[in-house]
């Protein structure tokens, strides 16, 4: 069934897509550190410079009919016909089509009349331009002469002001055209110390700048007037809207094939230099670029580049286990989701316009879990950047901007969750590379110029901060929302104009999250191992005196029979409760009270684990909660304001599930675990359903409830990705880089024969094989280690550079 629109193609690592019109468009990116392009399978989609609000190249139009228009355009002009190798604009049906997502690639290659195009876009590494290599050839038999004509549109780098704010961007748009290089320098002449460069490798015959020369002003994409009329009119844009376009007349023997690339580029100048005459452009940096990008082989060499980084990435983790799924998902697309969320957070997708929601503080804490153990200095940079945004009490700033750091004042703080995370992914961090001096680095808090405090003191702050803020139960707050941001029991909103997570004031408020309390657990008992490998024997005490007593609230305060609740609302009456009507049974609380240690020894866990199964679990996933909430309660605020099965209310939350799975490891069934693994991964989706790309997790699939039950929505940008890796490798398969070794604690199917599994850990590659002779799911009987014996499950750290054989059977 999911071949109706394409294959994976494991060892080239790559998504075959096999027809345009995919039932949704199926997005890539390109690029892997600071200038990315989104690029659909029809090559939509747009460019820009580590930010995507302030620093956008090109324009996109959010939600548009037909969906997914604009992006990365070419034409060609074969006599009475014309079509887009591509497909979009146009839609002239094509003799063949073959879309290729790879990691950090996409290669279109189509077919029409005899004339085979292919294009591969990608981000040389390092690189802030982004390279369209084109290779045109002629197999019809006969000489032909065509027309090749590239389109993009700028937008003016802001891209908010750029989709709203006309009366000025009408006047302000600025060009210049040297040969083949169409530079967009609008706003340089002032402010701006930076250019977009859109420039063809080969000679071009024509170009335009001014989008009502190229597309003019009544006829759309698909039929632009310079297209039609086989010629380009050499426009130079003065406001409007400044275009990059060029014409290259090709003329190609039966047999010939031509190639050249286009580059688009983002260039900074700096202060210095900017002019090379007055009000001329200094473009010495834009002609390096097209120069360097000119010479036989370069484009080759750098895709080369890009290949050998991602090995490199990916070599460092990799498994073979029986389910195909679950190899495909670990080995190559969920780790290279992971790349996308740490990079972009929750900014730039199909679903997220990119001029919203900069950074989480939650988000990119959790994101970056899944990423730590690829480029662990990037990793520690994002913590600092991210504990930078912790205010002194502890409370955080929820968003913030890539390009500036800085806390955005208009979602603000008081989502009482937040600094939770940071002690997760501190911990990661230095699990991963024993880097403890990250805790000496110096952050300060973003409300008090000047301060010098260091990382652990954030993370103190952190736990003081939950400890404070309690409410009548001995719970903590909950703020304007925890983890689950719909749950705002503070909101009272009754306005449709208000922000259901910032409506209401918390100040004063009792209402209570059992699901912070249960990650207050988990927190707690990271910090205090991470201060036993530091060997400080007295902060150890107090962080498990604290998690003791949380314990204790937990278990008194949050049981409700057969699971644990969810939390207090400001009237103190229960959520998640069975005397609820609505609303009985959450997951969020089962899973952190239950990864937090609680209900693990009075049996309580597996309790509420059962009642999961029983009440949530669906083959298309777990439910967030159930049953839904069929009105609007104003108590709850945003959970119920969508219709039942959609999101937070009663939808399959992918990213929650992942906690689910984890506590079945936990719990030691791994049958379980693997079977709600696999009810979200997406290539074991029926894609008709589906609908989105099979090869990355979504946000959300419809629930039962639903008008559209199995449907995913918003792709790409979720915390689902880390945290079903982690799920995944450090659960179900148990590979758990610790403090003072790795750990191998597996999770398994019983029938599973066992696995292997490579695993680069603090600069030792370990060669692992477990085997499960006794078909058993969890536990360690024997460990081997380079030949010998060793007790318990903990391998010890290798010397850098060493491989390590690991042999080790299930009991
Ligand atoms: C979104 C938010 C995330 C939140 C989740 C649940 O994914 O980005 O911060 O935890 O929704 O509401
Ligand atoms: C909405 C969404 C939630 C997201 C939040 C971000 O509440 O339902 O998933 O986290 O917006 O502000």
């Amino acid at each position: 069934m999911n071949q109706t629109f394409g294959h994976f193609e494991d060892s080239s690592r790559e998504y075959v897509i096999t027809r345009p019109d995919t039932p949704l468009p199926w997005l890539n990116y390109l690029g892997q550190d600071d200038f990315f392009g989104l690029c659909t399978n029809c090559a939509g989609g747009y460019t820009f410079w580590r930010d995507a609000k302030l620093r956008r190249l090109t324009r996109y139009r959010y939600n548009n009919i037909p969906m997914d228009l604009g992006g990365r355009y070419l034409y060609l002009r074969d006599g009475d016909t014309l079509w887009n190798p591509m497909w979009k604009p146009c839609r002239t049906s094509l003799d063949r089509y073959e879309c290729r997502h790879g990691l950090g690639y996409t290669r279109i290659t189509s077919e029409k009349n005899g004339l085979a195009v292919e294009v591969l876009f990608f981000i040389p590494p390092g690189e802030t331009a982004e390279v369209w290599q084109v290779t045109v050839r002629n197999q019809s038999g006969g000489a032909k002469s065509v027309q090749l004509f590239s389109f993009v549109e700028f937008c003016l780098f802001e891209a908010l002001n750029d989709m709203t704010n006309y009366q000025r961007t009408y006047s302000i748009g600025e060009v210049e055209v040297e040969g083949s290089a169409i530079y967009h320098k609008t706003e340089f002449r002032e402010r701006r110390n930076h250019y977009a460069m859109f420039a063809c490798t080969r000679k071009v015959d024509g170009f335009d700048t001014s989008r009502d020369a190229f597309v003019g002003v009544h006829n759309g994409l698909h039929d632009p007037k310079a297209v039609l009329a086989g010629a380009c009119t050499n426009s130079l844009a003065h406001g409007w809207n400044p275009v990059g376009a060029h014409q290259l007349n090709l003329n190609l023997e039966a047999g010939a094939e031509e190639s050249f690339a286009f580059v688009l580029a983002y260039v900074d100048q700096g202060t210095d230099e900017k002019f090379e005459a007055p009000g001329i452009l200094n473009k010495n940096r834009g002609r390096a670029l097209v120069k360097k990008y000119a010479a036989p082989g370069a484009v080759t060499c750098a895709l080369e580049k890009l290949r050998t980084f991602w090995d490199g990435l990916l070599g460092a983790l990799s498994v073979q286990t029986p389910e195909p799924n679950l190899n495909r998902m670990v080995n190559t697309w969920n780790q290279y989701q992971c790349m996308t969320t740490f990079n972009l957070s929750r900014s730039a997708s199909l679903f997220e316009t990119g001029i919203g929601r900069g950074m989480g503080f939650r988000d990119s804490n959790q994101d970056l879990l899944g990423f730590v153990h690829m480029i662990p200095s990037r990793a520690r940079q994002r913590i600092l950047d991210i504990a930078g945004t912790q205010l002194c009490d502890g409370a955080c700033y929820h968003q913030y901007q890539p390009l500036t750091k800085k806390g955005n004042a208009e979602i603000g703080g008081d989502f009482y969750d937040d600094h939770l995370w940071l002690i997760l992914s501190t911990c990661a961090y230095i699990k991963e590379t024993g880097d403890q001096s990250i805790l000496e680095a110096v952050v300060g808090y973003a409300d008090t110029p000047g301060s010098k405090e260091t990382l652990l003191h954030h993370l103190e702050t952190s736990i003081a901060y939950t400890l404070q803020k309690r409410g009548p139960h001995g719970l903590p707050l909950i703020g304007h929302a925890d983890w689950n941001d719909c749950l705002n029991l503070n909101c009272f909103s009754t306005e449709p104009n208000e922000s259901f997570q910032t409506a209401g004031d918390v100040d004063g408020s009792s209402a209570e999250s059992v699901m912070i309390a249960g990650l207050f657990l988990y927190a707690a008992r990271e910090l205090s191992a991470l201060y036993q490998a530091m060997n400080r024997p007295a902060d150890c005490a107090r962080l498990d005196a604290a998690y003791a007593e949380m314990l204790v609230t937990i278990e008194e305060q949050a049981w409700d029979g057969q699971w644990y609740r969810r939390a207090y609302d400001a009237a103190g009456n229960p959520i998640g409760s069975a005397e609820c009507e609505e609303g009985q049974i959450f997951i969020e609380s089962q899973a952190w009270c239950v990864l937090g240690g609680a209900g693990v020894e009075n049996g309580r866990a597996a309790k509420a684990f059962e009642s999961v199964h029983q009440h949530l679990f669906t083959p298309d996933g777990i439910i967030l909660q159930q049953p839904p909430y069929a009105t609007y309660h104003k108590e709850l605020g945003e959970v119920s304001s969508y219709p039942p099965g959609y999101k937070e209310n009663a939808g399959i939350f992918c990213h929650n599930n992942t906690w689910i799975h984890l506590g079945w490891c936990l719990l030691g069934d791994g049958d379980r675990a693997l079977e709600y693994y696999l009810s979200i991964c997406p290539p074991a989706k029926p894609v008709e359903t589906y609908r989105c790309e099979p090869y990355v997790y979504a946000q959300m699939i419809a629930g039962r409830d639903a008008a559209t039950p199995g449907e995913a929505k918003n792709s790409w940008l979720t915390g689902t990705a880390a945290w079903t890796l982690v799920a995944a490798t450090q659960g179900i398969l148990g590979i758990c880089p610790g403090h003072d070794g790795l750990v191998i604690d597996p999770c398994i199917p019983r029938d599973w024969p066992g696995f292997t599994a490579t695993r680069k850990f603090r600069g030792a590659t370990y060669e692992i094989t477990i085997s499960n002779p006794r078909k058993h799911s969890k536990g360690i009987q024997s460990l081997v280690v380079d030949g010998k014996p060793i007790s318990g499950n903990r391998i010890p750290i290798a010397p850098e550079g060493s491989t390590v054989r690991v042999t080790a059977e299930i009991q």
